[in-house]
């Protein structure tokens, strides 16, 4: 079974170079040897943009046709929309009994965007919760990566500890203590003795060693005990640990190295600030808006030299120029061999060469939505039956099982 990834986006517009380079580039990768969920986090714009209704619905599909665009293939990745799945909000409520303030109130992110968008009142309930439902997002797929930025890492750490309360709290309820003994019995007496040697030191020590030995064994079994499932594996895998069965898996962040490509104007690119090349922007577009660029302010006219370094233009040829190109504009900025706009035209031609196979794929679906609705009923679905299951186990793990 390959690893699972899940990851989402919130629906808030046209997607641009930056969503590209800092994320979808990656997802499009890790379809190659994972089983990829990736959904349109509609609820979690409106944990900022409430207000904003018209945005989120114009965009949902639209991102759909950009992902497909990118290269997200439906066939290899699970595509869906959280809010179709009801699920998730289940999980969040559960997982909001236990889950205490304080971690919640120490997420990195909450100070920093209350202070950032001050326009908006964030002083609700759903901004403060907006973590907990990704972690409840994140843990209704059982996911193991989650392809994240920087600035989401303190999510995927928020959702392990949630995950590492919940199985401690509830995964030894319905007769863990017997089902391990029942699990153990079905192993030959020398595998119980070393099992329970194992576990023991692990208790002790923590010793890397004895859980590598331990897990070992738990794989052994699963290869060789007939009837042995994964139920069997998760619930030694609780009990080596010295914690209940795992119910919820903790996941961990997936940080790749992305390239930053900043806006026009060289801060964030970001459709709000008016500065960003869309995915789907036309070419003579992507030609206007990259020859306004801003570039090293000490190039005022033709002969004055410049430092790419001082340049947003130099940050395109990072990701968009081959080496020799690179070496061309360092050595014709520095001596004013070159202007701006000859600097500027290979990124423009590199640009619209990225663009050309997404805006073939996307011609194919704007000429047809009922494809790309379809495409997102059939990963809903998919993507029902996986949450389905894990909310079986959590109610039944909590008791809620009449
Ligand atoms: N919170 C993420 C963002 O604002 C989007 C998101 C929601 C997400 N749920 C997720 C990302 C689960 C990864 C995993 O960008
Ligand atoms: Fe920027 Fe290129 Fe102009 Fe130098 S020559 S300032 S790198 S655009």
């Amino acid at each position: 079974m390959r690893p699972r990834v899940l990851s989402g986006m919130r629906p808030t517009g046209a997607l641009h170079l930056g969503h590209y380079h800092g994320a979808l580039k990656n997802w499009v990768r890790l379809q190659d040897d994972h089983d990829c969920f990736y959904f349109v986090a509609d609820w979690h714009a409106l944990t900022t943009h409430y207000e904003d209704r018209e945005v989120i619905e114009k965009t949902v599909y639209d991102m759909v046709i950009d992902w497909l665009a990118a290269g997200l293939d439906p066939e290899r990745s699970t595509i869906f929309i959280q809010s179709r799945l009801p699920e998730h909000g289940e999980l969040f409520t559960l997982l909001a009994m236990g889950t205490p303030l304080g971690w919640l109130e120490r997420v990195p992110t909450y100070k920093d965007q209350i202070d950032k968008l001050k326009d908006r009142d964030l002083a609700t309930y759903g901004f403060l919760g907006y973590p907990l439902l990704q972690a409840a997002d994140i843990l209704i797929y059982r996911a193991n990566y989650v392809p994240v930025g920087e600035d989401q890492a303190s999510h995927v750490e928020l959702t392990r500890e949630v995950a590492r309360r919940f199985n401690h709290l509830y995964g030894r309820s319905g007769g863990f203590e017997a089902k391990v003994a029942a699990a153990l019995a079905r192993l030959p007496k020398d595998d119980q003795r070393y099992y329970e040697k194992q576990r023991k030191t692990f208790g002790e020590t923590g010793s890397a060693e004895a859980w590598g030995k331990g897990e070992a064994l738990i794989q052994r079994a699963a290869a060789a005990v007939e009837g042995w499932g994964s139920d069997e594996s998760e619930l030694l895998r609780g009990h080596l640990r010295g914690g209940g069965k795992t119910i919820l898996t903790e996941p961990q962040a997936l940080h790749t190295e992305v390239l930053r490509l900043p806006g026009l104007d060289g801060s964030k690119m970001s459709k709000s600030y008016g500065n960003a090349v869309l995915m789907r922007d036309e070419p003579a577009d992507v030609t206007k808006k990259i020859r306004g660029m801003t570039t090293d302010p000490a190039r005022v006219r033709r002969t004055d030299p410049g430092d790419p370094e001082k340049c947003p233009v130099w940050d395109f040829h990072k990701v968009y120029s081959n080496d020799a190109t690179r070496d061309w504009v360092v050595q014709g900025c520095k001596s004013a061999g070159i202007g701006c706009l000859d600097c500027k035209q290979p990124v423009i031609d590199a640009v619209i060469a990225e663009q050309k196979p997404w805006r073939e794929r996307a011609a194919s679906f704007t000429a047809d939505p009922k494809k790309v609705h379809w495409i997102v009923e059939m990963g809903t679905e998919r993507a029902r039956t996986v949450a389905k299951a894990t909310m079986k186990d959590v109610r039944e793990a909590m008791g809620l099982n009449y």
